[in-house]
This record gives C-alpha cells, sequence and structure tokens, in this order.
C-alpha cells in the first residue's frame, strides 16, 4: 500500500523506488518528513531530484497539522497495557507497559533487563484479561541471550503451553548495529503476517557502543541510533505495539559519559524513550525498579523479584 504510493509520486521510477527501498524508505510520511540533503545521501540521488520528490510527498502525504486535546485522548484510548507478572512494577508504570511508546531498561549487567525483556514476550501471548496482549513478539537479539528454555519455564509458570508460546516469539540476532538497524524493516515484514504487538531490542545500544569507538565517531553514532529509535516507534505507532530496549551502564567509566551510572547513548536514547526504567540488584533475587522519566507517571520505585519461574512480586 505504501510502496504503492511512493511509486505514484512524479519522478519516481522503478530505479528510484528501488534505491528509496534499500534506504528503507517504505512509507510517503518517511519521505515527506525528511531532507534532501539526508535522502540524498541515503539513496544517492541527486538533490535536486530529491527534493523534488520529498515536495512530491508532502503534497500526497496528510502531514497533518495541530490536534485537539479530545481527538488526541480518544486515540490514547487505544493505548493498550502489557502486564509484566509483579503488581508493584505494573503499578509503577500506571497499570502496565504502554503499546506506543518505548520503555527502556537500563541497569548494570545481571539487573534483569533481558529476563523482563523474556516475560514480556511470553506475557504478549496471553489473553488481554489476563493483562496479554493476545500477540507476538519480535526479538533482535544483539547479544545472544535469549533462551527458549527461560521462556519454557516462564511459560510453565503462567499454566501455558511452552510449545505454543515459542511460536510466538520470533527471535533475530543482529550482528552488527547496521544489521540491527535493518532488522526493524524486516519486522514490517513479519507483521503482515503475525499479529506482532512487542518489539524488543536486547540491547539497544551495545553494538552501537563497540563500533562508532572515540570522540570523531559520537555525532554519527546518536544519528544511527536516534533513526533507529525512531523506526521502532513508527512500528509500535503502525501495529499498537509494545517496544521495549535494553541499555547497559557501563560499570566502567564511559568514554563519552564520565558517570558511570549514566545508560549509554546519552541524551538521544534518554530523549527518545517515552519511559526510562533504571534497574538495580538487591538481596535475594531482588530487583529494585526506579521510573526516571515518564510524561504522565510520578517518579517512583517497585520492588520485584527473578526467580526461575520468571518476574514475580
Ligand atoms: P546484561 O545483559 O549482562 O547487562 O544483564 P541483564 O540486565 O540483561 O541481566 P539478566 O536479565 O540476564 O539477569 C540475569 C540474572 O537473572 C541472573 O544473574 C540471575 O540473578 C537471574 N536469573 C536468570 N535466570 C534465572 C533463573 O532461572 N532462576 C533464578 N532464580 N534467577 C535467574
Ligand atoms: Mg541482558
Amino acid at each position: 500500500m505504501s510502496e504503492e504510493e511512493i511509486a505514484k509520486l512524479p519522478g519516481v521510477g522503478p530505479a528510484i523506488l528501488d534505491k528509496l527501498r534499500e534506504a528503507g524508505y517504505n512509507d510517503l510520511m518517511m519521505i515527506a518528513v525528511d531532507s534532501p540533503r539526508n535522502l540524498a545521501e541515503l539513496t544517492e540521488i541527486g538533490e535536486a531530484t530529491a527534493a523534488k520528490i520529498i515536495a512530491a510527498a508532502k503534497k500526497a502525504a496528510d502531514v497533518g497539522g495541530f490536534e485537539t486535546g479530545d481527538v488526541i485522548l480518544e486515540r490514547r484510548k487505544t493505548v493498550a497495557k502489557l502486564g509484566s507478572c509483579s503488581k508493584a512494577l505494573d503499578e509503577l508504570m500506571g497499570g502496565g507497559f504502554e503499546t506506543r511508546a518505548i520503555t527502556e531498561f537500563f541497569g548494570e549487567f545481571g539487573s534483569g533487563k533481558t529476563q523482563l525483556c523474556h516475560q514480556m514476550a511470553v506475557n504478549t501471548t496471553k489473553p488481554v484479561a489476563d493483562g496479554g496482549l493476545d500477540g507476538h513478539t519480535i526479538m533482535i537479539d544483539t547479544e545472544q541471550t535469549f533462551r527458549p528454555e527461560r521462556i519454557t519455564q516462564m511459560a510453565e509458570a503462567s499454566e501455558l503451553d511452552p510449545d505454543e508460546v515459542l511460536k510466538k516469539i520470533h527471535v533475530a540476532r543482529a550482528f552488527n548495529s547496521h544489521h540491527q538497524t535493518l532488522l526493524v524493516d524486516k519486522a514490517f515484514e513479519t507483521a503482515k503476517e503475525f499479529p506482532v504487538r512487542l518489539i524488543v531490542v536486547d540491547s539497544l545500544t551495545a553494538h552501537f557502543r563497540a563500533e562508532y569507538i572515540g570522540r570523531g565517531a559520537l555525532a554519527e553514532r546518536q544519528q544511527m541510533l536516534n533513526k533507529h529509535m525512531h523506526d521502532l516507534l513508527r512500528f509500535g505507532d503502525v501495529h499498537n505495539a509494545v517496544i521495549a530496549v535494553t541499555n547497559q551502564v557501563s560499570a566502567k567509566p564511559d568514554a563519552f559519559f564520565g558517570d558511570p551510572t549514566r545508560p549509554i547513548g546519552g541524551h538521544i536514547v534518554g530523549h527518545t524513550a517515552t519511559f526510562r526504567i533504571y534497574l538495580r540488584k538487591s538481596k535475594g533475587g531482588k530487583r529494585i525498579a526506579r521510573l526516571i522519566d515518564s510524561p504522565n507517571l510520578p517518579e517512583a520505585e517497585a520492588v520485584f523479584m527473578v526467580s526461575e519461574a520468571g518476574i514475580s512480586d
């Protein structure tokens, strides 16, 4: 549908359509809101041609104007919430993890980021009445920490059929940051076939941190991360899906951000994530989650457990 609309733009022939597709432009709006310079760079077409295509896309797309609060409230009503299996954590989140928003878990190794992502994937398969979304999950696994065995344990603890749950979790390993970003396009394809209601990127930042080293690379890294996160937001919007990403705080001072308790990814990740949850370990399997940044919820803490059965109070 979207691609057909792009193909109809004046000045877009099959060759340019291919270039646009390869650069990840699969939606009229993506073109309409881009700058000629960026589009030209990504697609390797001339800047003048890019400007013409953008102008045409602006005309064809409904770039939108202002909306009144009541219209926005109506749309907010379609936002669904995914449970975590911890009442305290759900309460912290105002009833669960919201769709159409990015929730970022950050914390040091072993703080429970990956465990939470596994639990969310299991819970997504549950019916809405049980805190689920009756849907499938896409997992972009950058550290190869997805464990089907953990899914089985968590599914059994929730009295779900593990095989059915595993069939609803679509996992792809991302080998580098570029591959990671391309997998979001793949996610759009998978979502044509399955009702995907959760997309996880665990870890969002690890590849970026490993690949873009030194001050000179910082701007480019942030630019790539920014685009990646906006692609994820778009996925969440189109599919009314929860977006969960993880981010490790460095135990050692980061080259860019001296403070070891600050999440990597700097202000780009922080500003684009809708909810940021800082996780830390406590005694006896306990974890403390602190909601740091939210547009509508107070800053507060919740205590939950990580055990063989998964997340619980
Ligand atoms: P990094 O990815 O290394 O940054 O850490 P993370 O925040 O993703 O940590 P993760 O979610 O993988 O948490 C790992 C911790 O969860 C372990 O150290 C255990 O404390 C706990 N855990 C994982 N599996 C089990 C389990 O089967 N039983 C119990 N009791 N705890 C578990
Ligand atoms: Mg992890």
